[in-house]
């Protein structure tokens, strides 16, 4: 037994050693997706997972290598930091928050409002509107103010809006009304004077009536002087539905000619359906990162791009759509795949 044990540490040793060389064997150290990056002045992240940051050094390396930026994957949402009305749980976040502070990276927090990854004694509890509005404003007001000076952003308010425009039905709106909105904005503000605050939603990346909705929801807030910094691009998009290159800039200069920040704030590609060879279809995810980064690195209000996850091997869109997929930068070996080599030649060469 203790025999099989020690072969397989050693095997383990042998294949990380083996994927880390072979990682580096195509490219100099020195160039990375997080120097290049940096020389372009902007923001590079990745959603981060908190049991391979743990426990798995490949993972560390690969992340501090790359990233200057990390997003919190799962780990601030309400569930996690605010399991019981009287309880509020730091810890797992707090291990990602030192990490990024030991190798100089920021972190994107997320996320304050959401509907999505509540606890029981929020969704299943009855509650007036004005213990509702104390709810949200005491929450807002502990984690922002935990994190104070610890983190550069918060996703202030996630995926309030339908498809059509409308707004979403949600708990929040329900119990408060639309009003919550600009409310979670103000308090994170009062909690925290220095941080970024965004709103963040998928399918408003180009251009269509969800993103309209998004321009003139954070025009009326700008408008009414509500504190917001910027508004998050999610990009979850896949092989043959994503939106061209050209809605996606006209997009995000609109936003930046409202004075807002924009960021790429979730990317990844879904890769299972659609025609062509693997390798095909791993170029074509390819060509779509590229046009995303150069559709942002052309217009300075855009100041970040982020992978929604580190490899292939914690990627959460298998289990959503139930599909093998391959939708990140490297695989699950943590190989770089053609998507990384797109993006190191757009920031090098474009
Ligand atoms: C996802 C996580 O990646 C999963 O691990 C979790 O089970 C569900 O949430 N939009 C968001 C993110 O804003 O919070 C979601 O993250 C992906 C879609």
């Amino acid at each position: 037994m203790k025999r099989r044990w020690f072969f397989a540490s050693i095997l383990f040793i042998l294949s990380a050693s083996l994927t880390l060389a072979l990682s580096s064997y195509c490219l100099p150290n020195s160039v990375t997706l997080r120097s290049l990056a940096e020389k372009r002045g902007i923001e590079i992240g990745a959603a981060v997972a908190i049991p391979p940051l743990k426990t798995d050094p490949i993972y560390q390396q690969l992340l501090a290598n790359q990233f200057n930026t990390a997003s919190v994957e799962n780990v601030m949402k309400f569930e996690y930091l605010h399991p019981q009305p009287n309880t509020y749980t730091f810890e797992q976040a707090d291990t990602l928050v030192n990490f990024a502070k030991s190798h100089n990276m920021k972190v994107h927090a997320h996320v304050l409002v959401w509907h999505i990854q509540l606890p029981k004694w929020l969704t299943e509890g009855k509650f007036s509107r004005d213990q509702l509005i104390t709810i949200l404003r005491d929450h807002i007001h502990k984690v922002v103010g935990y994190y104070k000076g610890k983190v550069q952003a918060w996703d202030v308010v996630n995926e309030a809006l339908n498809d059509d425009g409308t707004l979403r039905n949600t708990i929040w709106l329900q119990g408060i009304g639309p009003d919550y909105i600009e409310m979670a904005f103000r308090w994170a503000r009062e909690a925290d004077p220095n941080v970024e605050l965004y709103y963040n939603d998928y399918g408003a990346d180009g251009l269509g009536p969800k993103s309209d909705a998004v321009y003139s929801l954070v025009k009326k807030l700008k408008a009414k002087q509500v504190p917001i910094t910027g508004v998050g691009l999610q990009m979850h998009v896949g092989l043959g539905w994503a939106p061209p290159k050209g809605d996606v800039l006209a997009n995000i200069n609109r936003l930046g000619d409202l004075g807002l920040n924009v960021h790429i704030s979730e990317m990844d590609v879904q890769t299972y359906d659609g025609p062509g060879t693997e390798e095909e279809k791993l170029q074509k995810a390819a060509n779509l990162y590229a046009d995303m980064m150069s559709a942002c690195l052309s217009n300075r209000a855009c100041k970040s791009f982020t992978v929604w996850g580190l490899t292939d091997k914690f990627s959460w869109l298998p289990g959503f759509t139930g599909k093998p997929q391959s939708p990140l930068l490297f695989d699950t070996n943590y190989r770089p795949k053609p998507a990384y080599y797109a993006l190191i030649d757009v920031l090098q060469n474009k």
